[in-house]
């Protein structure tokens, strides 16, 4: 066995094991299958601003930096996992989703565009949408092809394996990054928080922006990428099955295609359901549980967009005893 193990084969567990692989550490990585996984289902959106209704100062610095990393961390990976710096309009379809969005947009000072300038960036949007906002920073990237350059650069040292007790694991240091799966093995509080998404293909003429919308009092987010694929996410349900519902399907696509007409015409190729890891704060738990056994979970909504900045400092941390000050407010010892 390895000096260092990591337990957990998702886009967290691979990232920490390559960075821990590039700073030249001997690490083998037990990965339990992706059984409920975030990251096949996750659209990848790399969202510091969007995605943070909670707007805990050290949450937002953590999440501003990992968008600041990511666009190095998908040139290290050195092939295409559809990093993409169109940017992202976040919208709103009435006065009141208008009045929802507006504290968030306000934060970000961003200037208020109307319905024209909005169509002229993206021409295939609803003539009912009132309002929003074009972020630069805020992009995508597609998961699946980051997991997969992930698995192909660290090759064998990835070892199909289902770890039920972190003391049958031998090794120097053990990296928990279990996503739900933590909460057994550690006792922390992660629990599953369903998401149902769903993929079309076809060309409802968007740009390639990342559309996140408040629909009538619905959220939704439409994710084009250059292939032709279209992400289309996400139910948030505090629910334990990876059940796809009708109820869910129904929502998602009601809210996109009033966002977006064209999709009616899109073939719907898949609809999946996944687990984000949530806690009591919905921030994630990172840094040192005992001498053995190091923590990276818990990252919720935020697992894609966290990846690059959590395996630095997880990487920091194990293999110079550092604990890098930005660590502080997200200790595993907190709750
Ligand atoms: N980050 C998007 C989601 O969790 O649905």
């Amino acid at each position: 066995m390895s000096d260092i193990v990591v337990v957990g084969g998702g886009i967290v567990g691979l990232s920490i094991a390559w960075r821990l692989v590039s700073r030249g550490a001997d690490v083998t990585v037990l990965d339990g299958g992706d059984e409920g996984a975030a990251w096949p289902v996750a659209a990848g959106m790399l969202a510091p601003g969007g995605e943070s209704e909670h707007e805990d100062p050290a949450l937002i610095r953590l999440m501003e930096r990992s968008a600041d990393r990511w666009p190095d961390f998908a040139a290290e990976l050195g092939v295409g996992v559809g990093y993409d710096d169109a940017g992202t309009l976040s919208l709103a379809m009435t006065a009141d989703d208008l009045a929802g969005r507006a504290r968030v947009w306000t934060r970000q000072a961003l200037p208020l565009l109307r319905p024209s300038e909005l169509r002229e960036l993206e021409p295939a949007l609803s003539v009912r949408v009132r309002a929003g906002v074009f972020s630069s920073r805020e992009r995508q990237v597609d998961p699946r092809k980051v997991v997969s350059a992930l698995r192909e650069r660290l090759g064998a040292r990835i070892v199909p394996k289902r770890v039920t007790a972190v003391s049958d694991v031998d090794a120097r240091t053990v990296v928990v990054a279990a996503g739900c799966g933590t909460a057994a093995l550690t006792g922390l509080p992660v629990r599953p928080v369903k998401g149902q998404v769903l993929r079309l293909r076809g060309e409802p003429g968007l740009v390639r922006h990342v559309l996140d919308a408040a629909v009538d009092g619905r959220e939704v987010y439409v994710v084009p990428r250059a292939d032709g694929e279209v992400v289309v996410g996400a139910t948030q349900e505090e629910r334990t099955d990876l059940t796809v519902t009708a109820g869910g399907v129904h929502e998602l696509l009601r809210a996109a295609l009033d966002l977006v007409p064209a999709l009616a015409e899109c073939e719907l190729t898949e609809t999946t359901a996944g687990h984000r890891p949530g806690t009591p704060d919905n921030a994630p738990l990172l840094g040192r549980l005992d001498d053995r056994v190091v923590v990276a979970a818990g990252h919720f909504r935020n697992g894609i967009l966290l990846a690059p900045v959590t395996a630095d400092l997880i990487a920091e941390l194990v293999l110079t005893g550092e604990a890098d000050p930005m660590l502080a407010d997200f200790s595993p010892g907190r709750f």
